[in-house]
């Protein structure tokens, strides 16, 4: 997959910009605070309809402003295609070669993005919502359908609250609710897993080549949903949601569900989170995204990598490994950084530098 052109408009601090980006690597690269991150914040945009650091929407709408936009072509599969995100104040809307979107599936199709940003060593370091929302990305990004699975089981899950909160709440209703979290839950849950086994061989490589082989990563997902089948996780949430309704009458809060797993990264036998160092939750952050770029090659449709101030990230060795395997993969990388000269000697045919001053962008080198 291959972005070839941007254009953006009202976008953040960005000055009009349309832009050839028809290479391998694109670097995007300046001092702090002119806009680069903002370039790959548009692209995160077009290909996942969200903001890259989990802002609202309306945030991307320059100041002043009332609407904004983002257009991409995209070459996925030898195919063409375009992609349009148009911002207004109330909301967004996607197009598809010049059409309006009804069903996204078919956006998602041809275009995807796996992202790797400072703020990623939170899912190793931090609390289980990190984790549950990195795979959930993760699973996305493999069958963008599980975003249609996640949405339902937050619905149930905030009618279930509201349900909660009444002053007498209903038992009729909680039994139907709980029924439809039983079997939406487990769906959730044997998809999640599902993405776990297909990245854990991946997983298990990368860290290893990282390492130098030592130590061995295992990603373990802890729920109450156990089972070999969706049927049997259905039934272990079925009864856990009953034994948990007392307790959530008396808190008056749902307490019980998908929303409470988590993923352990477990490294040599012990949990990251509590022991890693620094240095090993990047090798194990870096690691957890090039096994989904990976798995996503098995499945035969390589996503476009956004990489944001790699210097901060990671240091030469592990960046010489990063640059080596995406260019492995064939995935065409966009990544920011003050200091280009870090990312070591990209193949000078195969990359495009783009100097980023005051929000305005100018290409300086290029094959
Ligand atoms: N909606 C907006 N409209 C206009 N400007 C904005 C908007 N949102 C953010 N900015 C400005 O965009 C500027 C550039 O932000 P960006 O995060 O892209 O910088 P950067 O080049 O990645 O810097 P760093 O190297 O520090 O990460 C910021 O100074 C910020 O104030
Ligand atoms: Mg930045």
């Amino acid at each position: 997959m291959r972005i070839r052109r941007l254009v953006a408009q009202g976008f953040r601090n960005l000055e009009p910009v349309d832009l050839n980006l028809d290479a391998p690597f694109v670097v995007f690269h300046g001092q702090n605070a002119q806009g680069k991150t903002n370039v790959l914040e548009a692209i995160h945009l077009l290909a996942t309809l969200k903001p890259l650091k989990g802002r609202g929407r309306r945030e991307l709408i320059q100041w002043g402003g009332n609407e904004g936009g983002v257009v991409g072509w995209v070459e996925a599969h030898g195919i063409d295609r375009q992609y349009r995100v148009k911002l207004t104040k109330s909301g967004r809307q996607a197009e598809l070669d010049g059409k309006r979107v009804s069903a996204l599936n078919e956006y998602f199709a041809g275009i995807r993005c796996i992202s790797f940003t400072p703020l990623d060593a939170r899912i190793v370091s931090e609390g289980p919502l990190y984790r549950r929302q990195w795979l959930d990305r993760a699973a996305f990004t493999a069958k963008p359908a599980h975003l249609g699975v996640v949405r339902t089981v937050h619905r149930i899950l905030s009618q279930k609250g509201a349900a909660l909160r009444l002053e007498l709440p209903d038992l009729a209703v909680l039994d139907a609710l709980d029924d439809q979290l039983a079997r939406v839950g487990a769906e959730l849950v044997s998809r999640r897993v599902e993405m776990l086994q297909a990245l854990q061989p991946h997983v298990s490589a990368v860290h290893s080549t990282l390492s130098s082989g030592v130590g061995t990563v295992k990603l373990q997902y802890k729920t109450a949903a156990l089972g070999d089948s969706p049927t049997d996780r259905m039934k272990s949430l079925r009864s856990k949601l009953e034994d948990t309704r007392g307790n959530e009458l008396r808190r008056r809060t749902v307490l019980a569900g998908p929303q409470t797993d988590d993923v352990q990264v477990v490294l040599d036998g012990r949990s990251a989170r509590m022991y890693g160092s620094r240095g090993q939750v990047r090798s194990l952050v870096l690691s957890l995204k090039l096994a989904e770029m990976m798995a996503a090659r098995e499945r035969g449709l390589v996503p476009l990598f956004l990489i944001d101030d790699v210097s901060s990230e990671l240091d030469r060795k592990r960046t010489a490994h990063l640059v080596g395997a995406l260019s492995d993969l064939g995935a065409q990388v966009l990544a920011t950084t003050t200091d280009p000269d870090h990312m070591g000697a990209l193949p000078p045919h195969d990359t495009l530098k783009v100097a980023v001053k005051e929000g305005s962008l100018a290409v300086f080198s290029s094959k």
